[in-house]
């Protein structure tokens, strides 16, 4: 039975209840974060963390918790699930209103919530043992502040769906000019004659803290050349290498878009040496 928190209270995950007029339940009212955690070592604390106060700001929610009262709270559910291979998943909700009105209540307690879910080993630099992913594509049909990890995931979710029931692992989406935005829970880069390239961060995609500890790793590295810049649909297809990163799966290699195969439809080199100093740098965040 997994430890959850809610409300600063530990207890077992199947006695965490919240009341139907929570916030986060009608309005999907919140922000979240997901933050890896391998043997009660947290990756990119600081910058989940960061990401979140910014989210809080974004959306008017003030709560009182400082990054050492998060720090305490997840190192304290990885220890009590077992300090395994671990997302710690942390919610922040506007809270429990007595109505449902859509502005924001005043004199509300936001509901904090905290669990924590296996993931899988963290990947290793091996491109026989990689695991690969296929994708889908697909318009981008969610909303204009994908910056913000907003609660309010449907978009994400029918998204995701679509390519799910197309056999796919994920489902690239593409903005109204055909640009490349992100996948449906990850970030996107494309590798073209050696160079790794990615969507600038704006309103359309999440600033990944996979993605930003990926490309401050490569350029401190130097031997990758790291394009931040506008991706063409076009470019997505004639790719050599595509990956997807996030917090529970590191970089993953692409090898199949709409049914294609991707380059020669084998993991890359470029993925190899990048995942290799991805693994020896990541906890340096
Ligand atoms: N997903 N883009 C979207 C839409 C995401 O939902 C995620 C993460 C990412 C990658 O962000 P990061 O590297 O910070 O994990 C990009 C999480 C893991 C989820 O919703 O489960």
């Amino acid at each position: 039975m997994s430890t959850a928190f809610l409300n600063n209270a530990y207890m077992p995950i199947t006695e965490a209840k919240i009341s139907p007029l929570d916030r986060g339940f009608l309005f999907g009212d919140g922000i979240y974060e997901v933050i890896p955690a391998y043997n009660g070592r947290l990756l990119g604390f600081d910058a989940h963390i960061q990401r979140m106060q910014e989210g809080l700001k974004g959306i008017g929610l003030s709560i009182d918790w400082t990054t050492a009262d998060w720090k305490a709270l997840c190192t304290k559910l990885s220890f009590e699930n077992g300090n395994g291979n671990l997302g710690i998943y942390l919610q922040v909700s506007r809270g429990t209103d007595s109505k449902r009105y859509h502005a924001f209540p005043e004199a509300v307690t936001p509901t904090i919530f905290g669990f924590t879910f296996d993931i899988p080993q963290a990947p290793i630099a091996n491109k026989t043992k990689a695991k690969t992913y296929s994708v889908s594509t697909s318009k981008d049909l969610r909303w204009q502040r994908c910056h913000i990890k907003s609660t309010a995931l449907l978009g994400n979710v029918l998204h995701f769906q679509e390519g799910y029931e197309k056999g796919s692992d994920e489902t690239l989406l593409f903005n109204s000019k055909s640009e490349l935005t992100e996948a449906s829970a990850c970030n996107a880069f494309i590798v073209k004659n050696g160079i790794v390239i990615t969507p600038p961060l704006d309103n359309q995609l999440l600033p990944g803290i996979t993605r930003n500890m990926l490309i401050d790793i490569l350029r401190k590295d130097g031997t990758i050349e790291v394009q931040e810049r506008i991706v063409s649909m076009n470019e997505v297809y004639e790719a050599d290498e595509i990956w997807i990163t996030s917090s529970t799966k590191e970089i993953g290699a692409v090898t199949s878009i709409d049914g294609q195969s991707v380059g020669d439809g084998e993991v890359g080199n470029t993925w190899l040496a990048a995942q290799t100093l991805f693994s020896r740098h990541k906890y340096d965040y």
